[in-house]
């Protein structure tokens, strides 16, 4: 694959699905395993079989309470459905939850789908995620290693031979075609310009949860954002920039801010597809807008500083753990 932008695939000696089975019978579980899909499923010819039973086997762990609790104050509040009402939300949580559902326009990206096939596992819960695609203009990360793994020998699995030149064109870059047949690019990466920039959109649950208090995530595909307060103010003011005297200017990330006055945030990594990057406030841009570029959501949303903060506090009711612990504020 010439044009596979993380490098060369590890090795195959057998075959995927031949690999597959091979590292599942040598695996400690394999009698757990075969317990589950019969005593003779690591048979010779069954490899194709046992991949597709391994997908089916991790499918069913990820939708497990083990992986999913629903044990968030979220799901222990008022807001769950069913509806919990064992702990009420500050008003600073149930501000930010009406700033999510409503003016800030989280709910856009980040609210279940009415899609089928999720809710017979959810059981209608919240998922944060419609699992939709977009480009929300997030910028480069010029700290990511990847930019530095330019010599093949030291980096045979994440081989970047662009160096620093490399663009992340995300769904654009995917080689595999939809389970539709869609293509995401034809010979290389963001060749198609509709796909390029575009991101899934993620669950928002456990997006505060970490190991000790003082331990510092990252977010985004590349980790450019180390707090949700940064990843909000991005929401928040991603088409604004200001001058010497602190005087704040909405500007088209196509056209660029006016004389004199710096962006508060580096330019999107792709600009193609980017959501609003005409920077219309949600006020603005009309009811029910179709285009991307004017749409409203992102990068202009008149939110107030305290806004900003209430809508983290909403952010941390989604870490699970909550219920079984108690109250921890
Ligand atoms: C147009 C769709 C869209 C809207 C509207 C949107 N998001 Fe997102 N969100 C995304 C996408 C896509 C990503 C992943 C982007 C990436 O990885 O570069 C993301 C990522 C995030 C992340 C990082 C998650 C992680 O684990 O790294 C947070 C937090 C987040 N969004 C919060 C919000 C909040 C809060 C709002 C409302 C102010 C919001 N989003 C509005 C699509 C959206």
């Amino acid at each position: 694959m010439a044009n596979n932008p993380v490098g060369p695939l590890p090795p195959v000696h057998g075959g995927y699905s031949t690999d597959v089975a091979h590292a599942l019978n040598q695996a400690s579980y394999a009698p757990l395993f075969q317990q589950v899909f019969g005593a003779n499923v690591f048979q010779t010819g069954n490899e194709a079989n046992v991949d597709a039973l391994a997908g089916q086997a991790i499918a069913a762990y990820e939708a497990s309470e083990e992986v999913n609790p629903f044990t968030s104050k979220y799901d222990a509040s008022a807001n769950a459905r069913p509806p919990a009402n064992l702990y009420p939300f500050t008003a600073s949580e149930e501000n930010g939850r009406q700033l999510f559902f409503g003016k800030a326009q989280c709910f856009a990206c980040h609210s279940s789908a009415p899609l089928d096939s999720v809710s017979s596992v959810t059981a209608g819960r919240e998922v944060f995620t419609m699992y939709c695609y977009a480009n929300i203009g997030t910028p480069r990360n010029p700290n990511n290693p990847f930019y530095q793994e330019t010599d093949p020998t030291n980096n045979p699995n994440g081989y970047n031979p662009q160096g620093t030149a490399f663009i992340d064109y995300g769904l654009g870059s995917n080689p595999n075609p939809s389970p539709g047949g869609v293509h995401f690019m034809t010979n290389t990466p963001g060749d198609i310009a509709d796909f390029r920039g575009l991101f899934k959109a993620p669950s928002l649950r456990n997006v505060d949860k970490r190991p000790s208090a003082d331990f510092v995530k990252s977010y985004m595909h590349n980790g450019v954002f180390k707090s949700l307060e940064e990843v909000v103010h991005f929401y928040n003011k991603r088409n604004i920039a200001v001058n010497t005297a602190g005087e704040e200017v909405a500007f088209d990330l196509r056209v660029g801010p006016p004389a004199g006055y710096t962006p508060l945030f580096p330019a999107p990594e792709v600009l193609d597809n980017v959501q609003n990057v005409a920077g219309l406030t949600p006020s603005e841009s009309r009811q029910g807008e179709a285009d991307v570029a004017t749409n409203g959501q992102i990068g202009h949303l008149e939110l107030t500083p305290d806004e900003e903060t209430d809508l983290v506090h909403f952010l941390e009711t989604l870490t699970d753990g909550f219920i079984g612990s108690g109250p921890e504020q």
